[in-house]
């Protein structure tokens, strides 16, 4: 079964075929970054039209590069949830629209879920029960899926998501969107140990809070660099040097991941899954990949790195389990919800 994918939820237009939920056929991703990375962040105005400039481009050559036509696609599956309103609408309708023109059964698919689902596409497939950290932009969640349709949330941030508070850091030493990326690799010169940063206490078993983390890091460099809190916080980062940058940037990120692996270890431990996946973009962080597999006695195999950011594959992989187990929607009648949680 061949299944067209349109993921349009944020800042990447995309498009993808995978064949029964496995075998990736043509992955075709169109990134606004260069766009955005301008505004230090990501203008929803400005991605929705960027989507709908590029949105038929980015499919037919998913189409091109798979070598296949409209006859070979068995089924259309696209983002409806959660996301930008603008974003997800421009995607969800070209799905619409081509499920009513050629006659095909459209799945809507949740993004949060699909981030889980390019664990999907590994060689060895993830067992159920599954543990799966997800950890992206907009969201920090621990979910224990017991099957394709059987799944609960343990736990997830009471603040901002860890990746917002890569990119807000990020923001304040001075690096560039998305900061994700670019603290991970700043990191790698510093010196985790430098500044002692808080790791934040909340009562849920399983939550997250990531934004003492980030105000933490904004007084730590205004200590550093001798200035009180009035001080205009988007200067700040011109006052650090190389060397206090790449410390800033490794002290944060030790306490960001080790926030999340404290979690994962206790739910791993409560649980006892078979398997324990990662999934969203900051699941291609290779500190967090390294501290996970030491602190956890499982073998983990983790999505490949351009797989855990945005994309369409993994929506066309979840559309094959939904299809597997569910009706198709009524093209006509699809909404989409901005902030859907996954239960
Ligand atoms: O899943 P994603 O592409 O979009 C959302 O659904 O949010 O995740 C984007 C997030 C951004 O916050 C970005 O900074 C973060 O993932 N990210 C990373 C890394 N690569 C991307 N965070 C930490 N380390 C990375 N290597
Ligand atoms: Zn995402």
């Amino acid at each position: 079964m061949k299944i067209l994918g349109i993921e349009t939820s944020c800042d990447e237009t995309a498009a993808a075929i995978v064949q029964d939920g496995r075998t990736i056929l043509s992955n075709v991703i169109n990134s606004q970054i260069d766009i955005h990375k301008i505004y230090g962040g990501v203008v929803p105005e400005v991605a929705a039209r960027s989507h709908i400039e590029v949105i038929n481009p980015v499919i037919n050559q998913a189409l091109t590069d798979a070598h296949l036509t409209w006859d070979d696609i068995d089924a259309i599956a696209a983002t409806y949830a959660p996301g930008l309103v603008g974003s997800l609408l421009i995607g969800t309708l070209a799905a619409r629209t081509l499920a009513i023109l050629k006659n095909k059964p459209l799945y809507p698919i949740h993004h949060i879920q699909a981030h889980v689902y390019a664990n999907f596409l590994n060689e060895k497939t993830p067992e159920f029960p599954i543990l799966a950290l997800i950890v992206s932009g907009g969201h920090s969640q621990l979910m224990l899926f017991k099957s394709h349709t059987d799944y609960e949330i343990l736990g997830q941030t009471c603040d901002d998501a860890v990746g917002e508070a890569f990119d807000k850091v990020a923001k304040i030493i001075g690096l560039p969107y998305p900061g994700g990326p670019s603290i991970a690799e700043t990191a790698k010169q510093g010196d985790p140990n430098t500044y002692k940063l808080p790791k934040a206490k909340v009562s849920g078993k399983y939550d997250f809070s990531f934004s003492g983390l980030k105000t933490a890091v904004l007084r730590a460099v205004q200590r550093e660099v001798g200035v009180d809190i009035t001080f205009p916080s988007n200067d700040l980062a011109g006052l650090l040097n190389d060397t206090q940058r790449a410390n800033f940037a490794a002290s944060f990120q030790k306490i960001a991941v080790e926030t999340l692996i404290d979690k994962t270890q206790q739910a791993f431990q409560d649980y006892s899954p078979k398997s324990v996946v990662i999934a969203g973009g900051v699941a291609a962080n290779s500190e967090l990949r390294r501290m996970l597999s030491e602190r956890l006695q499982i073998d983990i195999s983790y999505p490949q790195i351009e797989l855990c950011t945005d994309n369409a594959a993994m929506v066309a992989c979840l559309g094959y389990y939904q299809s597997q187990n569910e009706q198709p929607t009524d093209p006509f009648n699809i909404e989409v919800l901005p902030s859907l949680s996954l239960k």
